[in-house]
């Protein structure tokens, strides 16, 4: 309601009398070390602050998995747009002339910048994941093929930003746009050398946050709090558009290569994969962003052999990081398509193909994972086809239209023993009026965290929804529900939201605490990559229709048909605006959204020019939402934030190829490509035997 009426406060709209305006100073190098800053003597800095990496009273680094980033740079450069100095004033007019007044002089490095994945040299991290023999076994057919995906943005309606204020005994609270509020916690202790009780950090109203507002809030945290110690004041540190597109995370492009063998009937014999993703200037969450996309490789497909070689690289342009999907929309691009063309070799519908090799109940996956529960590759198929619009020939001799198809499946919650090692908790308590208060640090971006965590209180207490409330997501308040991330949210904190209101059910007062404990029947070996990779599996089946325009190799996306199986939609309203606004973001991934580089700097950082779909090209979206339980999961629930992003871009390069006969195996699948294709396979279009 807070929303709809306009009254809710996002960080920007916090009002916070005598607070400074912070300003981050960054590299325009994307390779070299810092030779000197210099602050021109004929500026007035008496009303401005200044920090650096000196100024850092704990350890220089942005806590996460690898200790490689510097929260401020002291001396090595690893990318453009990294941070180098802050600035504070009391007004934005003092703290833009400021600006202009420093002055940062670089040494190069005598290596050039690596800017293209292709040229990486050094690793982050690698996975291999092995079932069978691939290399001894026989296959009648073997198809190979290689998938380019790009860099894409989150872009959450709000941008990045964050208010620090410093606290009496040295410590500091934050308050900002965030999806993690322990994330931060933690960044902000180890940065400022505090402890627990010294750091506070609450989450403003949120804007969206896609991943992208997962591990870059610590820094933006880290910046503001950096400030307002030194300034001895709040700070608020709020990016424009401009630096959030220019600065902070993206999705990790990558290059995923497939080899399959199967032989003359179909029969899928081995999968030999290998991923590589681009990492950027840092790790951040890399290696989990990996080991994602690495376990989703295959496609929801059971074969009996299967090598996946994963890596992932580093190069001087900035880090990647989380973005909706995590890696599985990368690996499933490929996997999707992969199917397409051992289909075409074949000379087999690709929906046959998909039937045969369809992951069913008791089928291992590629880590050796048996599916047990909650299966449902044949069920979104079956749905989607049947929902899908009849197919209509275009009226326009220039466009061409087709369809495509796809089929997913995604983990719901975190890798491996990530849950098990996380302990997520959460609390629900009995207030003296009669209500009850749920006490989580997951946190509402949007997806309607708020909403289903009351209902799911309230039916297991059996009381009203209006007698149930949620503790604001402040570290002070509430417990470590670990992070609003990996589609974990409804299926493993909803459930702990769900077993506390029910040990409370009867209780006046009191609270009840409750903390995850890993299923007894799930087992995971992190050394071997064997194992049960997630508690349970999403699935998916989308079916896109496009039109293609050959004059100027346009692809409009006019309908979008998804079913989706996440166990039970808590509030079906919601989780078909996740699938909707999923599908959307897939759509402007796979057709529009593009970066332009140069000199490892992103050209297109303005909203101007990093073009996403609008409403007027969205296609007509229709959701068919199927739930299949999982016992684990509250009233069956299982996760449904990242799996509509995974489905949509093969669908739309199945269709494009439905319509014109090209393949184009990579997304974006821009208007340039696409004429270049149609150019390059000019007779194609001619002798008249494609389309729908
Ligand atoms: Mo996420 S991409 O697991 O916030």
């Amino acid at each position: 309601m807070a929303k709809v009426t306009g009254a809710a406060r996002y960080t920007d709209d916090l009002v916070i009398a005598g607070a400074w305006y912070g300003k981050t100073i960054r590299s325009t190098v994307a390779r070299g070390t810092i030779r000197e800053i210099t602050f021109d003597p004929g500026f007035d800095w008496s009303h401005v602050v200044v920090v650096t990496a000196a100024d850092i009273p704990g350890d220089n680094v942005v806590h996460l998995i690898r200790d490689d980033q510097p929260a401020l740079a002291a001396r090595a450069i690893r990318h453009q747009g990294e941070p180098i100095l802050l600035i504070a004033a009391p007004d934005r007019a003092t703290l833009q002339a400021a600006e202009r007044h420093v002055r940062v002089a670089y040494e190069p490095d005598p290596e050039p910048p690596v800017l293209t994945l292709d040229a990486a040299t050094e690793t982050y991290t690698t996975i291999e994941i092995a079932k069978g023999d691939v290399a001894s076994a026989k296959a009648d057919v073997v198809v190979e093929r290689t998938f380019r995906v790009g860099l894409q943005e989150q872009l959450y309606i709000e941008p990045q930003g964050a208010i620090a204020y410093p606290g009496k005994d040295g410590g500091v609270t934050v308050i900002g746009s965030l999806q993690c509020p322990y994330y931060v916690h933690r960044a902000l202790k180890r940065a400022l050398k505090l402890i627990d009780q010294q750091v506070v950090v609450i989450q403003a109203e949120t804007g969206g946050g896609f991943g992208g507002k997962e591990e870059y809030p610590s820094i933006v945290a880290i910046h503001a709090a950096l400030l307002a110690r030194k300034a001895g004041r709040p700070v608020r540190l709020i990016y424009d558009r401009h630096e959030d597109l220019a600065a902070t995370t993206k999705r990790h492009p990558g290059v995923i290569r497939h080899r399959t063998g199967v032989k003359r009937d179909g029969t899928l014999i081995f999968q030999d994969i290998t991923i590589v993703l681009d990492g950027g200037g840092y790790c951040t969450l890399t290696p989990v962003v990996l080991s994602r996309a690495a376990i989703h490789a295959t496609g929801p497909y059971a074969c009996p052999n299967v090598r996946i070689r994963a890596r992932a690289v580093a190069t001087n342009t900035p880090p990647n990081g989380a973005f909706r999907g995590f890696g599985a929309p990368q690996s499933l691009f490929a996997a999707e398509l992969m199917v397409e063309h051992v289909a075409e070799r074949l000379g087999v519908p690709s929906l046959d193909l998909r039937r045969q090799w369809m992951l069913r109940l008791g089928d291992t996956t590629a880590t050796g994972q048996k599916l047990t529960e909650s299966v449902s590759a044949d069920v979104v198929l079956d749905a989607a086809l049947k929902a899908a619009p009849a197919v209509r020939p275009s009226d326009r001799p220039t466009v061409r239209r087709g369809r495509g198809l796809s089929l997913v499946f995604h983990g719901s919650g975190f890798t491996g023993s990530g849950e098990k090692k996380l302990g997520g908790t959460v609390a629900v308590e009995a207030l003296p009026d009669g209500t009850f208060r749920i006490l989580t640090a997951s946190t509402e971006i949007g997806q309607g965290t708020k909403t289903i965590f009351c209902q799911l209180a309230a039916d297991a207490l059996g009381v009203p929804i209006d007698r149930v409330t949620l503790a604001p997501q402040d570290t002070s308040l509430v417990p470590d529900s670990g992070p609003t991330v990996a589609s974990r949210t409804a299926m493993i904190v909803g459930g702990l939201v769900q077993q506390a209101a029910a040990e409370l059910k009867g209780r006046r007062v009191g609270k009840v605490e409750k903390s995850y404990i890993q299923p007894d029947t799930i087992h995971w070996d992190d050394q071997t990559y064997r194992g049960d990779a997630y508690p349970v599996y999403a699935w998916a089946a989308t079916i896109a229709d496009v039109e293609v325009d050959t004059v100027t190799g346009e692809v409009r996306v006019t309908d979008l048909v998804t079913a989706v199986d996440c166990g039970k939609a808590l509030h079906p309203v919601m989780a078909e605006g996740q699938i909707e606004g999923g599908g959307l973001q897939a759509v402007g991934w796979a057709t529009i959204e593009e970066i332009k580089m140069q000199d490892g700097r992103y050209l297109n950082d303005r909203l101007a020019t990093y073009i996403i779909p609008t409403s007027l090209d969205a296609p007509r979206i229709r959701t068919i939402l199927i739930e299949n339980p999982y016992s684990g999961g509250p009233q069956g629930a299982k996760g449904i934030g990242e799996l509509p992003m995974d489905g949509p871009a093969p669908a739309i390069i199945a269709a494009i190829h439905d319509a014109t006969g090209v393949w184009i195996d990579e997304v974006p699948a821009t208007a340039e490509k696409v004429l270049t294709a149609l150019r390059n396979a000019d007779c194609g279009l001619r002798n008249g035997t494609v389309g729908s």
